[in-house]
């Protein structure tokens, strides 16, 4: 019975000795599955076996996915690292694993991703960076990601993605991005259009509700009518996915007003590039126009009446002068007609 015991555990050990099972995690050789899951790992097991296709490392606490983490894992198909502390991938870290189809990200906390981080899994099929905090997804997705079906990005930071992006997924099946601050404005038009084919392709979708502007707060971006964006470019603007930064900082800067007029202002979007909604700011710009018209007239009109209270004055004082000094004239020669048709002329000269 103890024999038996110490042999069967023997058995074990060997096996996992041979098959390099990393400590804590249960392994399945004839699936090629390591299973770490909710191990309360601190990192990534260090001697993952390499023929490994399937490894659960979801429920842990890893924080850190560095360039060696799954260095000599070529064969791994599907990752989970779903349900832990990621905070930093290095650009390098699944740059071998280049048959992984499922890479699960969930539930992290990851506020960056480097451009090229994903550049090597041209068998990607399924990505799910959801509730993270992610403010921009990497600029290069989809460059070689091409095969992507699921894409999963719900739950995070970011306000805008770029139709350029979305439609390098040419087999593309789901996508998932609520609970995100979509930004509704002119570029989102591009996202708008995308969707729609994608839904008419046969696509599935969740609702990208919209954050700003403020006018479109709450709003599925699939219901917000096209005419709002009449007044956008044809073409939209050249955003890139990954200068959300900026605009994030600009419209906080515009909070309690209406961003759509402060952005004029600003210079930094195209004139039209919100879209508006339509009887307010044509009655506001009625009044405005009405308010600087009147401005105006009244100001020509109150100069002119400054002109002639100046000139009716002088008028006024160069007439009282004269009559004084032609009743002197009188005084002093009471039958000189001559001399006052004289003196006569100059003066009108003067006022003329
Ligand atoms: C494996 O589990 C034991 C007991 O829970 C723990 O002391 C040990 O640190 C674990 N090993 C690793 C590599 O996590
Ligand atoms: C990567 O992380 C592992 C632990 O997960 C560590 O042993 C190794 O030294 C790290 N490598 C580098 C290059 O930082
Ligand atoms: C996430 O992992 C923790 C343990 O690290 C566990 O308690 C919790 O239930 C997990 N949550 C989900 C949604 O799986
Ligand atoms: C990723 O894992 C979460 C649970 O941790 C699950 O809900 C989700 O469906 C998974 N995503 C994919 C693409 O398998
Ligand atoms: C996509 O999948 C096809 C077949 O499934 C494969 O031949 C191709 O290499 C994959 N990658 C790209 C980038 O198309
Ligand atoms: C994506 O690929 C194109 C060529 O296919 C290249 O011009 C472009 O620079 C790449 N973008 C990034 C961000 O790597």
């Amino acid at each position: 019975m103890r024999g038996s015991l110490i042999f069967t555990s023997s058995l074990i050990l060997l096996l996992h000795v041979a098959w390099g099972c990393p400590e804590n995690c249960s392994c399945q050789t004839s699936s090629k599955m390591v299973d770490c899951s909710y191990r309360e790992l601190l990192e990534i097991p260090s001697h993952v076996p390499p023929q490994t296709q399937i490894l659960y490392l979801q429920g842990n606490q890893i924080r850190i996915i560095n360039q060696t983490s799954f260095a000599n894992l070529p064969g791994l198909k599907i990752l989970d690292l779903s349900n832990n502390s990621v905070s930093i991938v290095s650009p390098y870290a699944f740059h071998s694993l280049r048959s992984l189809q499922i890479l699960n990200f969930t539930k992290n906390v990851i506020h960056y991703l480097e451009n090229q981080v994903f550049a090597s899994l041209a068998d990607l099929k399924e990505l799910d960076l959801s509730s993270n905090r992610l403010f921009a997804l990497p600029e290069s997705l989809g460059n070689n990601t091409r095969n992507l079906t699921f894409l999963g990005i719900k739950q995070n930071q970011l306000q805008r993605i770029d139709r350029s992006v979305l439609e390098l997924f040419l087999n593309l099946k789901v996508l998932l991005g609520q609970g995100n601050p979509w930004h509704c404005n002119c570029h989102a038009m591009g996202l708008k259009l995308w969707m729609e084919n994608f839904l008419y392709k046969g696509g599935t979708i969740d609702e990208l509700t919209c954050s700003t502007p403020e006018h479109l707060n709450g709003r599925d971006l699939l219901t917000v009518p096209f005419e709002m964006y009449k007044g956008c470019p044809p073409s939209p603007s050249p955003y890139i996915i990954g200068s959300s930064h900026q605009h994030n900082t600009e419209h906080r800067s515009n909070n309690g007003r209406h961003g759509h007029h402060v952005d004029h202002a600003d210079g930094m979007l195209h004139p039209e590039c919100e879209p508006k909604p339509k009887p307010r700011p044509a009655s506001l710009r009625h009044a405005i126009a009405t308010v600087v018209i009147t401005g105006v007239v009244c100001g020509i009109v109150c100069l002119m009446m400054l002109a002639a209270a100046v000139y009716g004055c002088a008028y006024a004082a160069i007439m009282a002068r004269y009559h004084r000094e032609l009743k002197e004239v009188e005084h002093l020669a009471p039958a000189g007609e001559h001399g006052s048709a004289e003196e006569r002329e100059p003066l009108d000269r003067s006022l003329a």
